[in-house]
């Protein structure tokens, strides 16, 4: 794909084919995500790998579990609860894949470089045909120190950006996006 139809045409998917995410495709995302610009060229992102629908699956329904109970913990607006609620509301969309993108330290610009380092994997994914989601939703519940523990993750990583991936029923329409706000100065 061109790089500026894989701008445009990377959608948030929600939707998932029951095709695997192979390991290697994994790899070649993270082989794109690392060549983001870091402060300083720290580089101080790592990463964490599901490739197993069913885990992803207990992944969330531990995440609406935590949030049905802790949602004042988060900074989420009190009305998703009802959300929460919905017996069909699956936090990681049923997704047959999941990759977390987290800082290594609490250096002032870890999160700013992790965040590039997730933009280039959801596009280096829409140029390989797979469809993503960054999951907000997931973070709580996956930066608790208990399930950094459970998951094998160092205390001190933090989850910036939980993003589910996999091959999409569908391409859905862009939801669209307001005029930008520019200011030009001086
Ligand atoms: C920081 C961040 C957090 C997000 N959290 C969620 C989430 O928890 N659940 C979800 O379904 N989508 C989530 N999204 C996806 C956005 O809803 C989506 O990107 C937005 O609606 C624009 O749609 P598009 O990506 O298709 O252009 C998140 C996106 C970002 C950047």
């Amino acid at each position: 794909m061109q790089f500026s139809e894989v701008i445009k045409k990377r959608r948030a998917i929600r939707n998932y084919t029951d095709k695997p995410v192979e390991r290697a495709t994994i790899e070649k995302l993270i082989s794109s995500a690392i060549l983001a610009p870091s402060a300083m060229n720290l580089q101080p992102w790592a990463f964490a790998a599901v490739i197993d629908r069913q885990k992803v699956d207990e992944y969330a329904k531990q995440a609406k579990e935590w949030l049905l109970t802790s949602l004042s913990k988060t900074s989420y607006d009190p009305s998703v609860q009802h959300m929460l609620e919905d017996p069909d509301f699956t936090v990681f969309h049923h997704a047959p894949a999941l990759v977390l993108i987290l800082a290594k330290s609490s250096g002032s610009q870890a999160s700013e470089d992790c965040c590039l380092a997730a933009e280039n994997f959801m596009l280096a994914a829409r140029d390989e045909g797979l469809g993503t989601c960054w999951v907000g939703f997931g973070r709580p519940w996956l930066d608790l120190p208990l399930t950094k523990a459970g998951l094998g993750l160092p205390d001190q990583y933090h989850v910036v950006a939980p993003i589910v991936l996999g091959y999409p029923k569908a391409w859905p329409e862009s939801p669209g996006r307001s005029p930008a706000e520019i200011h030009w100065l001086g």
